[in-house]
């Protein structure tokens, strides 16, 4: 194992008025000064050249030691910690870049890449963050880790904390977290905690949990949390033999997976790895889409260079991609930064969008959750607005598995999915979302005859392939 000097790594306030610098041990979420978000600066002038980075990551993947297995660890160059830290890892990263050409077909793009995040241990990106932000609750001395989440979150930090013997609590909006997700926790063993609120409330409350220095908070305004994630970018270009895709097109919650990825960009880039970083862009669901809205506001006053315009937070979000139903997103300012540096957009797309596109990616035999699918519904937008060309090199990435949300799914087919926004006194029909690219079950007799009929009767692929999209 190549010995890596992290001695000089710290936390620092992304504050640019601020800027104050803490011990990596020091047990914090925000700058102590200015509540700013706070962010892992590596030392990387101990770190080999960008050539012998990149054999050396190609070196792990034909290695049987653990560490090096890991998707996260074999960049532990990266990260923030020494050789003897106390891995808690589940085997996480490692996910798939598939080729998705009828998705791509139906973007209106030549060729479409999705990184499928979803297919992580426990089934969504959240493991990439939660390795680190656990490893180094072991290393803090914490016995009870927290999290609010919409599901995906709760899921990873309770298998983590398991693994780590950890107790661990989570707090969810009650009603508003699929079976699968719930299903999870569950079984591996967390506290789960029913709140009546949504996921900005749980947010809320868990921040002030934290104050008890006994609890350690892991959701992604840890910084620790968005190291892990930050790998999956080095994950991804090292997929691509070092090709630096043209856009990276990302989903939009609570914004610490688009934070982490244009840390990554930006990390990789400044040690020369890459030559130059894709665009970042950031998909939110319409009715939860406060970065959406603050990107219009900006464009529109020509402020674009601007970051002192702040964020509205949506108060009562609503998407049936719970996933991403925040209304007030914590790492907003550290999403944002990315998406400006690399010359990207945050956009939002509707519920009828994201239920086709959802199906559309399920058609290339790969499937995701809802609110993976934000990333196929932008990409069209993005090509159909020019901003993309059809020509260009483009990846999503899927952040959940299909089975994380299987209710969603099976309504969707069987044309039989509403929008919940009852408040703005829409009839159930104007709520209705349609099953465009729906796959209905049929009942049909128990002969062998009446099931070739049937057979004979259908032809998927055809359908599929006469399609017109415009
Ligand atoms: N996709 C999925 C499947 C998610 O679970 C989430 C966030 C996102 C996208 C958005 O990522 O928050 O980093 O912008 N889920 C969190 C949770 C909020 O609690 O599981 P983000």
């Amino acid at each position: 194992m190549t010995p890596v000097s992290i001695d000089l790594a710290l936390q620092r306030c992304i504050e640019p008025d601020c800027g104050a610098r803490f011990g990596l041990n020091e047990q914090l979420y925000v700058c102590p000064h200015c509540g700013g978000l706070l962010e892992i600066e590596n030392e990387t002038n101990a770190l080999p050249d960008a050539e012998a980075l990149r054999r050396l990551w190609q070196s792990r993947l034909a290695s049987s030691d653990e560490t090096d297995r890991s998707g996260v660890w074999r960049y532990r160059e990266l990260l923030p910690f020494s050789n003897s830290a106390p891995i808690v890892s589940l085997a996480e990263g490692n996910t798939p870049l598939y080729d998705a050409p009828r998705a791509a077909r139906y973007c209106g793009l030549n060729a479409l890449q999705l990184k499928h995040q979803g297919c992580n241990p426990t089934g969504s990106f959240k493991d990439t963050g939660m390795t680190t932000a656990v490893t180094q609750a072991r290393i803090l001395g914490a016995r009870t880790v927290v999290c609010a989440s919409t599901g995906n979150t709760a899921a990873s930090l309770a298998a983590y904390a398991a693994r780590a013997r950890l107790k661990c609590a989570i707090v969810v909006p009650r009603g508003q977290v699929s079976h699968a997700k719930l299903a999870q926790s569950l079984d591996y063993g967390g506290i789960v905690l029913e709140i009546d609120g949504n996921f900005d409330d749980a947010m809320r409350i868990i921040r002030e949990l934290a104050e008890d220095e006994s609890i350690y908070l892991v959701n992604s305004i840890n910084p620790f949390r968005i190291e892990g994630q930050k790998t999956v970018a080095a994950e991804l270009l090292q997929q691509g033999a070092w090709e630096v895709p043209d856009h990276v097109v990302v989903p939009g919650g609570n914004l610490g997976n688009s934070a982490a990825f244009g840390k990554g960009f930006r990390e990789l880039f400044e040690l020369g790895v890459v030559d130059r970083v894709p665009r970042l862009h950031v998909i939110q669901a319409e009715g939860a889409a406060p970065l959406a809205e603050l990107f219009a506001r900006r464009e529109q006053n020509s402020t674009a260079d601007d970051l002192s315009e702040t964020l509205i937070p949506v108060k009562h979000p609503q998407t049936l991609a719970t996933a991403i139903k925040i209304g007030a997103p914590v790492s907003w300012k550290k999403a944002l930064r990315g998406v400006t540096e690399t010359g990207g957009r945050v956009s939002s797309v509707s519920e009828q969008e994201i239920a086709d596109a959802k199906a559309i990616i399920g058609r290339d035999g790969i499937g995701c959750e809802p609110a993976s699918a934000t990333t196929v519904a932008g990409i069209r937008r993005l090509v159909n607005d020019g901003v993309i060309d059809g020509g260009e090199n483009v990846v999503a990435v899927l952040t959940g598995h299909l089975l994380k949300d299987a209710d969603y799914i099976i309504k969707y087919h069987q044309d039989n999915l509403y929008t919940h926004d009852r408040a703005a006194n829409r009839s159930k029909e104007e709520r209705r979302i349609v099953g465009t690219f729906s796959n209905a079950p049929a009942r049909v007799k128990a002969t062998r005859t009446a099931i070739l009929q049937h057979l004979e009767s259908q032809d998927q692929n055809r359908d599929f392939e006469d399609r017109s999209f415009d």
